[in-house]
């Protein structure tokens, strides 16, 4: 039976993961896969994180399953993060998922089972893996514009004409905030514009929250959120990968908000079957340590000032950065890198200067010019921008 199947494409970011692995290269520089890494390249536990884990070690006394949706605690403290409590008349369903991946791919299943024939909207550029999940699910694509390739800013016309030609029963994948892979974010005219197209349509918007805390602080971060959830009906694919550092513990929750109590009811329903008959239980760990901090004062604080430090680094990096491109290239096109938000940026060098930067200079830099700015440190930095400047002039 084996011999009928095709290999399927390689996963662009994760096969450049392992060739940085590989490469004996001493001077090479990581600005590939979306992991936060201080200065030393290291990815530490928060300290949020490990207090909350000995407290629930010290208090767990058993480890039988929970739920098909996991722990009711869970939703609410991610929810309230999210957006708030629930006020009267918003109905949320929400089911923990194995990380931000399967609560998008919860989402769209969710999606698919009310609309079967519906289109998924997906922003010209984005994670890449937000298109491998739709059509693996079956789902016709369509992309919408997102950046305007001279500015490397919103096409704010192109993304609202595209808009617009989605309806009812599609839905509309959108990035909560950090944009990834552009670090370019809509200012609060546009997230308007954007949720009063979505009224018009009819068209229910899936958002992608995977990097809460590392544009602004967690509550100014949700702002788009928010104000998408004013819409009757939303869903929302919350992971905790980034934002608690608990990547390999696949935390991630996946939030509808249905426009009833009935609808609720079904929603939950169906959330509950789509875990059953894939994983059945998800993980409960990371959700508990998620739950615990965030249920706690002295936790969410240090958790808070945590990101916040990862925040500034960030803000650091992106100013070093677009300083150094500036000197070298004696251009000021490199200065929205202190404008934009979160972990990553998009630079204008395509495939070909990307396979030169890693041929040459052993810098890894992910599809046709994303870079995590984690990799561009104080060391790093003028190596980097010394390549990008061979490369660009
Ligand atoms: C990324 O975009 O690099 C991260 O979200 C990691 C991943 O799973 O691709």
């Amino acid at each position: 039976m084996f011999e009928r199947l095709t290999p399927t494409d390689p996963d662009a970011i994760l096969a450049l993961m392992q060739a940085f692995q590989a490469d004996p290269r001493p001077g090479k520089v990581d600005l590939g896969i979306g992991v936060w890494r201080d200065a030393e390249g290291r990815t530490p536990v928060f300290s949020a994180v490990k207090r909350a884990e000995k407290r629930i070690w010290k208090r767990q006394e058993t480890k039988t399953y929970v739920s098909f949706r996991g722990d009711a605690a869970f939703h609410e403290a991610v929810s309230n993060l999210l957006l708030g409590p629930a006020t009267d008349g918003q109905w949320r369903a929400a089911s923990a998922t194995t990380g931000g991946t399967s609560a998008v791919q919860t989402a769209l299943t969710l999606a698919r089972a009310a609309h079967p024939d519906l289109r998924v909207w997906i922003p010209a550029e984005t994670w890449p893996n937000h298109w491998v999940l739709a059509r693996s699910l079956g789902l016709e694509t369509r992309s919408f514009a997102y950046i305007d390739p001279d500015t490397q800013e919103i096409d704010r016309a192109g993304l609202l004409r595209d808009l617009d030609r989605a309806q009812a029963g599609d839905v509309v994948l959108l990035h909560a905030c950090c944009h990834n892979p552009t670090g370019a974010d809509p200012d609060a005219e546009l997230q308007a514009a954007i949720v009063a197209s979505l009224a018009r349509t009819g068209a229910v918007p899936v958002i992608d929250c995977a990097y809460l805390g590392f544009g602004a602080t967690p509550e100014e971060d949700c702002a788009f959120l928010r104000r998408l959830s004013t819409l009757p009906e939303v869903l929302i694919a919350f992971s905790g990968s980034k934002s608690f550092g608990l990547y390999r513990e696949r935390v991630g929750l996946c939030l509808a908000l249905a426009d009833g109590p009935q609808a609720r009811d079904v929603v939950e329903n169906h959330l509950t079957r789509i875990n059953r008959v894939t994983y059945s239980f998800p993980p409960d760990h990371g959700a508990r340590t998620v739950t615990e901090i965030l249920g706690d004062q002295t936790l969410r604080a240090e958790w808070q000032d945590e990101l916040g430090s990862i925040r500034d680094a960030i803000t650091t990096q992106r100013a070093r950065l677009a300083e150094a491109l500036r000197t070298r290239l004696n251009t000021d096109r490199f200065d929205r890198l202190t404008r934009q938000k979160g972990m990553f940026a998009m630079l204008p060098l395509g495939e070909a200067r990307v396979a030169e930067l890693r041929n040459a200079h052993g810098i890894y830099i992910v599809g046709a010019g994303r870079i995590n700015m984690a990799g561009v440190t104080e060391e790093t930095c003028a190596t980097v921008a010394d390549a990008l400047a061979a490369v660009l002039r």
